[in-house]
């Protein structure tokens, strides 16, 4: 287990943990947060120990109540344009794993919360989640990638009403706009991101990774393209598992 300061990172059979580890402010993303997640992002990549990962929030409050106001409205312009800089990195890495990453979140999933579940692949709410994207009323827009990951998952219309009203949705809206996969119990939701990670790690890394680039890939690209990448895809397969000769 690796202990950094507002993260913790634990690696057991095959999964890569990550636990946003602020409860105190509702695990409010920070400078700190921002440097440590990039050092466990890379430990994750680069790591063939771990096939699958998972994303959860300490505490009983909130998996992320946004980027730490704290920091972020006091924080002079040219530190902004650095830690601008630096957050696209970190996203730009979230964005570049092809292992697949599950969020598992609960109470708040606010700003940089949501942003941080968009990065992964699949998304797992409790009960009590409650997603909102605030920045519009605070006079910045989401800078985590968020502007661009939310329509690609739930679609232009709901993703511009989210932004532009700042209006929060509960779980149960979540999971209809197609932002969670599934809404389960408080108590279920680690368990059932573990029995999900479990399933998945128990099939082809490359299998797996080669699936995660033709679909997040090819969502960007025309059919046409994204054919050609499937075809791709499935050749760098076939040759590195060719088929059994009967
Ligand atoms: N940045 C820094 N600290 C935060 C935070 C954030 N985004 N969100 C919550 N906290 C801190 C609070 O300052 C408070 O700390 P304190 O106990 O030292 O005073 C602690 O977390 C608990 O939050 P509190 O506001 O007391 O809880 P609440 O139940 O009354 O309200 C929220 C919960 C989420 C509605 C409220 O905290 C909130 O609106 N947070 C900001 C959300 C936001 O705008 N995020 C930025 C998106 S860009």
């Amino acid at each position: 287990m690796s202990n950094f300061e507002v993260i913790i990172y634990e690696k057991r059979n095959d999964i890569g943990y990550v636990t946003l580890n602020r409860p105190q402010a509702l695990n409010a993303y920070n400078l700190q947060m921002r440097d440590e997640l990039c050092q466990v992002l890379g430990a994750i990549k680069d790591d063939p120990e771990v096939k699958v990962a998972i994303f959860s929030g300490a505490g009983q409050r909130a998996f992320c109540a946004g980027a730490d106001l704290s920091e972020f409205l006091t924080a002079p312009s040219p530190v902004i344009a650095r830690q601008v800089r630096w957050e696209r990195d970190v996203w730009g890495l979230f964005l570049s794993i092809t292992k697949p990453l599950i969020a598992a979140v609960h109470g708040y999933v606010l700003g940089s919360g949501i942003e941080i579940a968009l990065c992964c692949d699949i998304r797992l709410a409790s009960e009590d989640a409650q997603f909102g994207l605030p920045e519009a009323g605070l006079g910045i827009i989401p800078a985590a990638g968020g502007s661009q990951t939310l329509p690609r998952v739930i679609g232009r219309a709901p993703a511009l009403e989210i932004l532009l009203t700042g209006r929060w949705i509960k779980a149960e809206e979540a999971h209809r706009l197609k932002l969670v996969n599934q809404v389960i119990s408080r108590h279920e939701l680690l368990p059932a991101a573990e029995r999900l990670a479990n399933k998945i790690k128990a099939y082809s890394p490359t299998a797996l990774s080669c699936a995660k680039q033709a679909i997040t890939s090819g969502l960007d690209l025309s059919l046409e393209q994204g054919l050609q990448l499937e075809a791709k895809l499935a050749s760098c397969l076939l040759t590195q598992y060719p088929p059994i000769s009967k």
